[in-house]
């Protein structure tokens, strides 16, 4: 049998979440005045190379890369805003001058090790905002992400920080360098980046790494006015439009096209932190793909990630009723008794065979149960019930007169 690629899947019977994303994610773009764009999936490999950056992950690792029939060499898009820029500049619209929005969606590709949340054939939904300088267009953009995730009831932490700009970074990086270049305890990766990309280094997820970094300068502290300023504004316009945040002086994104304001929106319900949506402004990235200087900033979102938290909701708000059960044979009779005086109050699935507790919790999962309840030989004897809430995961020991009680809650 012919399977679809490893990291690759089909969207088929949760079609209509993935339609949801995206009206929701079209409908907020548009209150904000951002118009659909849509560019080719295939690009010249030398658009990524010099846009997201050679040092990233996602170019030096993870691109599907090929050459074509006629000599080019070509890649997959593994991102949405180069393409996006590559249009904006050949179309001229960056000597047009004035401001641009546009909003896309559609298959990323990156070759990365899958698990879940991560594929290697994945759909973004991004918006790119060209020619505004202001910061508070990158609240905009901020408060655009923050609306579409609230629309769709997901919760998730905003993490911001600033990049700085081209008067602080070098500074920076000369500082940074010269603090992790005495450092010999980091692992080959960060070594390897000191050289490439040090500000990677300070996202590296090695712990041992992450307890050497606690004393590295960081950007923030670095800022030059101007980035400091608008660093500061951005906090100001979010605080005072409800939208709590935290600095995390250490996010540095995976792509090197950023200055100034980065941010991600984070959800712990995909498994480790995961971010749903990351973005910030590229003030550069015209520049340094031949276009005239023009300001940038957006974001992409993960629909899949955000696909994968609204069918965890789904199934949730699904989860009802009371599977009961027994690990011996000999107890049957107590628990068909007992489902008696439930079901007078609470739909009850019953199961007359005894079982290992984790076939009878696999069989009452299937069902979409929400609480599971079993007697085994400890319970028997102490006169009590082993609970377990299928949907929040508490789990105790119950007195069995007590049970009523504890259901009713
Ligand atoms: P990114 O952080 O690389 O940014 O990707 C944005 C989002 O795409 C992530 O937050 C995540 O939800 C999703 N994503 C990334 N990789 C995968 C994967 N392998 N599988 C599933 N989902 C994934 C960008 O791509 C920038 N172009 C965003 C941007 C737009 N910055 C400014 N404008």
């Amino acid at each position: 049998m012919i399977t679809a690629l490893r990291g690759m899947k089909d969207i088929i019977d949760d079609g209509y979440l993935y339609k949801h994303i995206i009206q929701t994610c079209e409908d907020v773009a548009s209150k904000f005045g951002y118009k659909f764009i849509e560019t080719p999936k295939l690009e010249e490999t030398a658009l990524f190379i010099r846009g997201v950056g050679e040092s990233s992950d996602i170019v030096g690792k993870e691109m599907y890369r090929f050459t074509d029939k006629s000599g080019n060499d070509v890649c997959l898009r593994p991102e949405g805003t180069a393409g996006v820029v590559r249009a904006f500049i050949e179309h001229k619209f960056d000597r047009a001058g004035g401001v641009r929005k546009y909003f896309y969606h559609g298959s990323m590709f990156r070759y990365e090790r899958p698990q879940k949340g991560r594929f290697r054939e994945f759909h973004q939904f991004g918006i790119e905002c060209f020619g505004e300088g202001s910061v508070y267009e990158d609240a905009s953009v901020i408060l655009i992400g923050n609306e579409i995730l609230n629309r769709l009831g997901i919760k998730t932490t905003l993490k911001i920080n600033s990049l700085g700009d081209s008067q602080s970074m070098p500074k920076y990086r000369e500082k940074l360098v010269d603090f992790l270049k005495k450092e010999n305890e980091l692992c080959e990766d960060c070594k390897r980046r000191i050289k490439t990309n040090p500000i990677r280094v300070l996202d590296c997820k090695n712990e041992k790494c992450q307890e050497i970094l606690k004393d590295a300068p960081l950007i923030i502290d670095n800022l030059s006015k101007e980035s400091k300023d608008d660093f500061d504004k951005l906090q100001d316009i979010l605080t005072k439009n409800g939208i709590s945040f935290e600095v995390d002086p250490k996010l540095v994104r995976g792509l090197d096209y950023y200055s100034k304001t980065a941010f991600e929106f984070i959800s712990d319900e995909i498994g480790s932190q995961s971010a749903v949506l990351g973005g910030g402004r590229y003030d550069k990235l015209v520049e340094y793909l031949n276009g005239r200087p023009t300001f940038g900033v957006g974001f992409a979102l993960g629909v899949e990630r955000l696909m994968e938290i609204l069918s965890q909701h789904e199934s949730e708000q699904k989860r009802d009723g009371i599977y009961l059960c027994a690990l011996n044979s000999e107890y049957i009779d107590k628990i068909y008794n007992l489902s008696i005086d439930l079901r007078k109050k609470f739909y009850v699935e019953i199961s007359y065979e005894a079982k290992s507790p984790a076939k009878h919790l696999k069989i009452a999962d299937n069902k979409n149960i929400k609480i599971f309840l079993c007697i085994g030989e400890e319970e028997m004897k102490n006169s009590e019930i082993w609970y377990k809430n299928l949907l929040n995961k508490d789990e105790k020991r119950i007195k069995l007169n007590e049970l009523m009680e504890v259901l009713g809650e």
